[in-house]
Parts: C-alpha cells; sequence; structure tokens
C-alpha cells in the first residue's frame, strides 16, 4: 500500500476543490456574443446597442460602467454612457429614460445602482421599456421570471446559475442556501433556483440558525455584503460555493484589498467548488449583461433568443 505523509494527503484533499474561474467562462461567453453580435449585424442589418446611465460620482459604480462599456464595445455592439450629476431631479432622470425608450439605436437600457436617496428608484427602474430592461429589474420582468414565462433575467444571478449548471449538470433535487434577499441578487436567485427543482432556503440577517442551514446545502450562494462572513467551518464537505461578494478592506498591511462574502481559505478546504474574489462572479454578470442586451436586439426585431437564457 502506498504510505502517503498527512501533508500531502492535504495537499491532495485542497486540490480536489474545483477553483470556478468566471474570467475563463466570461470570456467564452464574450467570444460567442461578439459571433452573435457580427451575424445580427452581417445578415439583419442592426447593432445592439446598450445605454448605461450613472447618477454621481461613487467610486465604485464608476468602474462598474466603465467595465461595461469597455465591453459592450468590445463584443462589437454600440454603447452609449450618459452621466448625470447627482443632483438631478428625479422628473430629469425620467425625461431621459423617456429618450432612451423612444430611440432605436438603444435595445438594452441599464441605470447603476445605487441612485441618490431623493430619486425613487422603483419609479426610475420601472420607466425603462419591459423589452429595454436588460437588467431585468423592472417589475415586469420580475414578475416574468417568477411566473417561468420569458423575460430578461438579473445579470448576476444569472451569471451565478451558469456556474452552478456548469459544475453540475443537473440541479434538480439539490440543496440551495441563498444568503441574502436583496432585489439584485438574493430574491432572483432563490427563484430562479426553484425554477431548477433546487429546494431553496432564503436566509437573511434575521435567519437565526444560519450556521446549520448552511451546513446541509449542497449549493451555498452568497449575496450578503460582509467580508469574508461565511466560514468553511458552516460548510458541508464538497458543497458548492458562489460568492457574490465584492468588499473593499484593508489587508493586514493595510492595503486595500478586495474580499468575498465568504471566507476563501476555510471555504477551499471543505468546498467541492467555489468562485474566487476577484475572479468569480463579477465578469459573469457583465457577460450576462451583453447576451440579454444582444437578446433584446434580436427580440426587437422578431428574431428568436440567441442560445444562453435560462431555458
Ligand atoms: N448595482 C450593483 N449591481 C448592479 C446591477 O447588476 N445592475 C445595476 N443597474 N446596478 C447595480
Amino acid at each position: 500500500m502506498e504510505f502517503v505523509a498527512p501533508a500531502t494527503l492535504w495537499m491532495r484533499c485542497r486540490l480536489a476543490t474545483n477553483i470556478i474561474d468566471g474570467r475563463i467562462f466570461a470570456a467564452e461567453m464574450r467570444a460567442r456574443i461578439a459571433k452573435g453580435v457580427d451575424e445580427l449585424s452581417s445578415g439583419h442589418g442592426i447593432k445592439p446597442g446598450l445605454a448605461v446611465v450613472l447618477v454621481g460620482d461613487d467610486a465604485a459604480s464608476q468602474v462598474y460602467v466603465r467595465s461595461k462599456s469597455r465591453m459592450t464595445s468590445e463584443v462589437g455592439m454600440v454603447s452609449f454612457k450618459q452621466v448625470f450629476e447627482k443632483s438631478i431631479s428625479e422628473k430629469q432622470l425620467l425625461e431621459h429614460i423617456e429618450c432612451l425608450n423612444a430611440d432605436d439605436r438603444v435595445h438594452g437600457i441599464l441605470v447603476q445602482l445605487p441612485l441618490p436617496r431623493h430619486v425613487d428608484e422603483h419609479n426610475i427602474i420601472n420607466s425603462i421599456s419591459p423589452q429595454k430592461d436588460v437588467d431585468g429589474f423592472t417589475a415586469t420582468n420580475v414578475g416574468l421570471m417568477t411566473i417561468g414565462q420569458r423575460s430578461f433575467v438579473p445579470c448576476t444571478p444569472l451569471g451565478c446559475l451558469l456556474m452552478l449548471r456548469r459544475q453540475h449538470g443537473s440541479l434538480s433535487g439539490l440543496s440551495a442556501v441563498v444568503v441574502g434577499r436583496s432585489n439584485i441578487v438574493g430574491k432572483p436567485m432563490s427563484s430562479l433556483l426553484l425554477h431548477e427543482n433546487c429546494t431553496v432556503t432564503t436566509t437573511h440577517s434575521h435567519t437565526k440558525n444560519l450556521q446549520s442551514l448552511c451546513a446541509a446545502a449542497d449549493l451555498v450562494v452568497a449575496a450578503v455584503g460582509r467580508p469574508r462572513f461565511i466560514h468553511g467551518s458552516w460548510l458541508k464537505k464538497g458543497a458548492t460555493v458562489i460568492d457574490v461578494g465584492i468588499n473593499r478592506i484593508a489587508d493586514s498591511e493595510n492595503k486595500p484589498t478586495l474580499v468575498g462574502d465568504v471566507d476563501f481559505q476555510s471555504a477551499s478546504e471543505v468546498a467541492g467548488a467555489i468562485t474566487p474574489v476577484p475572479g468569480g462572479v463579477g465578469p459573469m454578470t457583465i457577460a450576462c449583461l451583453l447576451a440579454n442586451t444582444l437578446n433584446a436586439s434580436r427580440r426587437s426585431i422578431g428574431l428568436d433568443d440567441w442560445e444562453i437564457i435560462t431555458r
């Protein structure tokens, strides 16, 4: 019998953890989307256009909007970017969105959140035409998605779902814990997993027995906005862990660093597969935004969806 030193054995166990590389997956998706854009342009004479609206000077939002705009152009779509002072009134912003709704060059509209407090986020989101709502945030798209009809699915949970599907194939019968109940991630994530026949538990800051719920889960999606909140000791051996968190903290040398909602070091010793931060969910969110935009432009001329979407 082979003698295996304990340290080597530990290494072998550690190496069994699959790091789900969102950068590679998203790059593959963007390459296929670029082909889809090209075909649409040569075959039907339209170029998908995405308008991104940013209000104010939030540093993180500026970074996200810059990446979204750059990648929109890189796949051959037309990128429109509008930046407004944070003092803009709700009425003025509604008027801008009305113009984008009426503009035939624009197939997708994204208003970067959060918005300044004096602006009613729901009013703004729901003023976007549901056919151009590539974030999937309007009440119309949320409703359609919830009852399993064709809609636009919010990009971050969609990206998480695609990674889970790639990891597992069928998700049917698996137990899933979603940590967080935001409209952007937690709620739509739970809804999508339910449609995959998972048994879903949606947890939040008032949940009493979070650790024991996580310990029973085959899938954990962490979207709670608290750095390194979920520790490896909470997880079931072999679970798949999707970390949606992007938290900026100071490291031990006081340098700024990005960490997720999961304590990656301890979790990767227990999980069967885990997404890193950065390089996990983030790139997938943008790839899904581009996929939704391609489909918005296809739907605008009566074509079927390009392959990606959930069913
Ligand atoms: N802010 C944080 N995530 C998102 C997102 O997916 N879409 C928009 N519009 N704003 C966000």
